[in-house]
């Protein structure tokens, strides 16, 4: 029977409701026995689940039950897959079940602002439209089987750099461009039981007590009617925080937060509904939750495996393939060369780290299709590095005779573990020295040579990659993610991973660099909304590889672009454009290609990036096969957030829509008008002298007051001038307009705008 909300809010005692809105330990709310109020249950994380469920185990030093690792958000988001995505999500949930876990704390849509963030491996995207498309359909699989997700880190949680106290110094246009979107789609989209805010504060506030976030944007723009979470320890002060709308404190405070509620609204300080409120929100979780404590699953380990064995193919990206190196051909030797081809790094560290059902491995994984008499093993380098050079000499002496007697080298090669983890963020996106020197000894014997990348967050490629025929990016795939690349290389699979992130030459061509990590407290978002593709495309920089690329074993043409737009700005139907697109196989095999939609304003009164990303489709062809797409647009896709009026615009004139396989391969295009009403800012005092020229109302105006040989009337003069204020120009009392003139030229066209 469902909990009768209404009924329990007056029967709770002003204690027991203080304490319903803190947890009542590190993974449970709080159970009121006497009212038949069970606790739920919750549990990390966003690529398996970490379900502690020794209650006496807070700091998790016994580790988590057995639980399938599938690939982590960078391998999934290339996947640009949300049909997989969601069976991950449907999959978890049943894990979840099984621990009788009613809450899952993922997915994290946070925005990859810098490749340095330690926590980019549970991030999924530089790009807000793929990363919520992405959250959207993690949320739905896990709620398709009644566990709720936890959407997370709300908001401008981009660093770990002292991530519990530093302020995201962000404007308005670039959280609601860049770094709320994903958020929003989920929200909207999928309707997640729960958000978990952010450690951080956003321009001065915490995150946990920041009423325009947690209400403002969150409650009464997109309508949440869910459970706001704060991250383990985000809150700071209890009854602010519940005030501003964060309705579960985890974990909770015990010796000071219900206590401070409690009297907070005995003595007035808070008002009674605003508990009651957010006790509503409770019960509601608590019902909903109700149904995994009852489950009683059977998890099926083995087809999970092969599920993130799936997954990790897909997420696997074939950067570069000259004269088609891969796939693996059918005979000769292959040497496989480095330490992390044995000791797989396959997951990232902190709240997410996964306690794996098993474990994959390479050397065994390719055996399996290629055939173990094929493979010799050299380690090259040891991934914690050498502090004995001899070692090291060895190693590589090692792999270097091993790549000159083999046929092939396949040298895998990443970041050691220590390099990246929640908690902390990195200084550089090199590989470590070592290993690219391993790299050099063994181009210098062997010119096949296929590097595979074994990296949480980006690493620069630019060092070595032209000098390396097949470069292949594996992330960090999950338990499987030997067997999935083992698919890919011996072309089992065929590569279809995309980049969710740009790989750009050096780090230092990323805007975000100049203020990153902050310091004093303070982070600076000075890039504004000119994050990853967008900004690299603004500034026509080279890439290594760009966002959305990708290679297959087959080839695809895009034919025959048209678009068609409906419905109208700011009229009764909003504006929407339909796209249409015809994709053929050209190549010899059966593969997948992900078809992006980028749009972009040709000319916009703000700055904007040259093209965004606005729609995606990923299809499955058999060789010679063809299909015609068509994927749809609405108007945000044409909009930017306007500081000056507040509100989505979109602007009058010519957008281009460009259609490819990457941010920086868009064969074809096409310019499609848009009509808008104009958005001139009301003419005033202070506007500028050519605010007034430019509008025809007001240099009308200006035309009657001014004879014909007035300064004002020349160019050279006014583009000296043009930019100060009327009424500064008035104060000058030698420019023909007085302060009365321009009094009676105000109230003139505010006459007009009120006919
Ligand atoms: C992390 C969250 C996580 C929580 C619970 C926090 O430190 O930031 O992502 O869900 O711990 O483990």
């Amino acid at each position: 029977m469902a909990l009768d909300v209404d009924r329990l809010v007056e029967q709770l005692t002003l204690d027991e409701k203080a304490l319903l809105v803190s947890g009542s330990d590190f993974w449970h709310t709080t159970p009121i026995e006497r009212l038949g109020i069970p606790a739920i249950m919750c549990a990390d994380g966003p690529h398996g689940l970490r379900a502690q469920v020794d209650e006496h185990d807070h700091a998790g030093s016994l580790g988590s039950v057995p639980a399938t690792c599938f690939p982590t958000a960078s391998a999934i988001a290339s996947t640009w897959d949300p049909d997989l995505v969601r069976e991950i999500g449907s999959a978890i949930a049943l894990e979840a079940r099984r621990w009788n876990v009613s809450v899952v704390l993922g997915p994290g849509v946070n925005i990859k602002r810098s490749p340095l963030c330690g926590r980019n491996f549970e991030y999924l995207s530089e790009d807000p439209f793929l990363a919520g498309e992405l959250g959207v359909a993690m949320v739905e699989g896990l709620q398709s089987r009644g566990v709720g997700a936890s959407v997370k880190h709300y908001a401008a949680n981009n660093q770990e750099t002292d991530r519990l106290r530093v302020s995201a110094e962000v404007d308005e246009r670039t959280l609601r461009e860049i770094y709320l979107p994903a958020f929003e789609r989920v929200v909207t989209g999928a309707e997640p039981w729960t958000v978990m805010c952010a450690y951080n504060r956003v321009n001065g506030t915490h995150a946990s007590e920041h009423h325009w976030l947690l209400t403002g944007i969150l409650r009464d723009e997109w309508g949440f009617d869910g459970v706001v979470v704060s991250d383990w320890g985000a809150v700071h002060d209890r009854v602010a925080a519940l005030g501003a709308g964060l309705d579960w404190e985890m974990p909770p405070d015990l010796e000071r937060s219900p206590a401070a509620v409690a009297e907070a609204v005995a003595t007035g300080a808070l008002d009674a509904e605003i508990l009651d409120r957010s006790v509503r929100r409770m019960l509601a979780l608590v019902d909903r939750g109700r149904d995994a404590l009852a489950a009683d699953e059977v998890v099926d380990v083995d087809a999970h495996h092969e599920l993130a064995r799936r997954a990790a193919a897909e997420s696997v990206v074939l950067l570069k393939n000259d004269r088609d190196l891969l796939p693996l051909p059918a005979d000769g030797t292959i040497a496989v060369i480095g330490e992390l081809a044995r000791r797989p790094r396959f997951q990232g560290a902190g709240s997410s780290q996964v306690n794996a059902t098993r474990v994959d491995h390479l050397l065994d994984e390719l055996a399996a299709v290629v055939g173990r008499d094929r493979i010799a093993f050299a380690e090259g380098y040891a991934t914690g590095g050498d502090a004995d050079p001899s070692a090291s000499d060895r190693r590589r002496a090692e792999a270097v005779d091993a790549a000159a007697s083999g046929d092939l080298a396949l040298c895998v090669l990443g970041l050691p573990g220590a390099w990246e983890s929640e908690g902390f963020d990195r200084t550089h996106i090199e590989l470590p020295p070592d290993q690219v020197e391993l790299l050099d000894a063994v181009l210098a014997v062997q010119q096949q040579v296929v590097v595979v990348l074994v990296n949480g967050g980006t690493v620069a490629v630019s060092g070595w990659a032209d000098r390396v025929p097949a470069v292949v990016e594996a992330w960090l795939g999950g338990q499987a993610a030997a067997g999935g690349l083992a698919d890919v290389l011996a072309g089992v699979v065929n590569p279809g991973g995309r980049l969710a992130e740009t790989i750009p030459v050096r780090l230092a061509d990323v805007p975000s660099t100049l203020n990153f990590p902050g310091d004093g407290g303070i982070v600076r978002y000075g890039e504004g909304v000119f994050v990853g593709y967008r900004a690299h495309d603004h500034l026509d920089q080279p890439v290594s590889f760009p966002f959305g690329h990708g290679l297959s074993y087959t080839t695809f043409e895009l034919s025959d672009l048209a678009v068609s737009t409906a419905g109208a700005v700011d009229g009764g139907t909003p504006l929407s454009a339909t796209v249409s697109v015809t994709v053929t196989n050209t190549g010899h095999r059966a593969g997948t290609h992900v078809v992006q939609v980028y749009v972009g304003d040709d000319a916009a009164s703000v700055a904007r990036p040259p093209r965004e990303l606005r729609g995606f489709r990923k299809v499955r062809l058999d060789a010679g096969a063809e299909v015609r797409l068509t994927i749809d647009l609405d108007q945000r896709a044409f909009s930017f957030w306007s500081p000056t009026h507040h509100r989505w615009v979109v602007e009058a004139g010519d957008f281009t829509i460009a259609v490819g396989s990457s941010s920086r391969d868009l064969p074809l295009a096409t310019r499609v008008s848009v009509e808008a009403p104009s958005l001139r800012a009301p003419l005033g005092h202070d506007s500028t002298l050519q605010e007034w020229l430019d509008d025809p109302g007001g240099w009308a105006l200006l035309d009657d007051l001014l004879p014909s040989e007035h300064p004002l009337r020349n160019d050279g003069f006014v583009s000296v001038i043009g930019s100060f204020p009327m009424e500064t120009l008035a104060a000058f009392g030698q420019l023909g307009v007085t302060h009365a003139d321009l009094d009676r030229l105000v109230a003139r066209l505010d006459a007009r705008s009120d006919d």
